[in-house]
């Protein structure tokens, strides 16, 4: 596996590839893997002969009081990983190679980045990452790019920029993976002390309980969303949001009559933690 630091050098790579026929697929990560990353990596490694992927702590899409100083960073073990996987390039470039002096530039989705995390963190986050992912598929040109489904949003976010700028990149949404105790992987859960690693499991058996309550054949929002306060107030979690929303608009949903986005954020211990799971319409 090789490990890049500069635009230039990955694009001369990626020029290789392309000139022997190959297809390109790209994991962007902020790093810190964990199973989820990996399980992404593996997708890229099934699919695409070259596989890229980046890893960059994209500064743009922290806010003033978030945790950028202290987001976990071992790019050495992050590149093994990687080459255990059969990763062939990690794109590891500095701050300043992808926001030189004089850089202006900030990509906006309006709309879907009004609501869930873009209200709570701000609406610079999105702004980021749309930015940031924008650049990566400039200087990559996958064929493919792999994003985990822990972040819903991000995701739709993607999706827009992609299609309103007529990008020549296909997205993958992978599933969640999560701790056989049911909490969503997250480079975050090391922030957790036992006592809020504990706590944390409530997040995915609130979005359970709420996903049985609309199995047994419930429409109606509050009351599939009362079965998910339940559980998150028993574990003492005031969440930053618990919403359902549609699957691909983001607009509020009252009553599930398709396929809905059941979202929650909140603060776990030191970490702030997001999950979801998509309630099925046709139940
Ligand atoms: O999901 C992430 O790790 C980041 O938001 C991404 C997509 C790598 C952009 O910095």
């Amino acid at each position: 596996m090789r490990i890049i630091g500069t635009i230039d050098e990955m694009r001369a790579a990626v020029r290789t590839a392309r000139a022997a026929g190959q297809t390109v697929g790209l994991v962007p990560t902020m790093g810190a893997f964990h199973e989820g990353h990996l399980s992404l990596m593996r997708r890229a490694r099934a699919a695409s002969d070259l596989v890229v992927v980046s890893l960059f702590v994209n500064p743009t899409q922290f806010g003033q009081n978030e945790d950028l100083s202290s987001y976990p960073r071992d790019e050495a073990r992050d590149a093994a990983l990687a080459e255990n996987e059969g990763v062939d390039i990690l794109f590891a470039p500095e701050a300043a190679e992808i926001y030189p002096d004089g850089f202006a530039t900030s990509i906006h989705v309006s709309g879907i980045t009004d609501v869930l995390d873009g209200a709570s963190r701000g609406a610079f986050h999105f702004d980021g990452v749309a930015t940031v992912v924008t650049k990566l598929f400039g200087i990559v040109a996958p064929d493919v790019a792999y994003f985990g489904q822990k972040d819903a949003q991000q995701i739709l976010v993607v999706r827009r920029v992609v299609a309103d700028l007529n990008l020549e990149v296909r997205i993958e949404a992978c599933p969640i993976v999560r701790e056989a105790d049911g909490l969503a992987m997250s480079s975050r859960n090391v922030y957790l002390d036992p006592a809020a690693r504990q706590q944390a499991t409530a997040l995915n058996r609130a979005l359970d309980a709420a996903a049985a309550v609309r199995g047994s054949g419930e429409r109606d929002g509050e009351r599939i969303l009362d079965a998910a306060r339940r559980v998150l107030a028993d574990a003492d979690i005031t969440p930053e949001y618990l919403e359902l929303r549609d699957v691909l608009t983001l607009n509020t949903v009252t009553r599930v009559e398709s396929d809905a986005l059941l979202a929650v954020a909140a603060r776990v211990g030191a970490a702030r933690l997001i999950d979801n799971h998509i309630l099925k319409g046709d139940v």
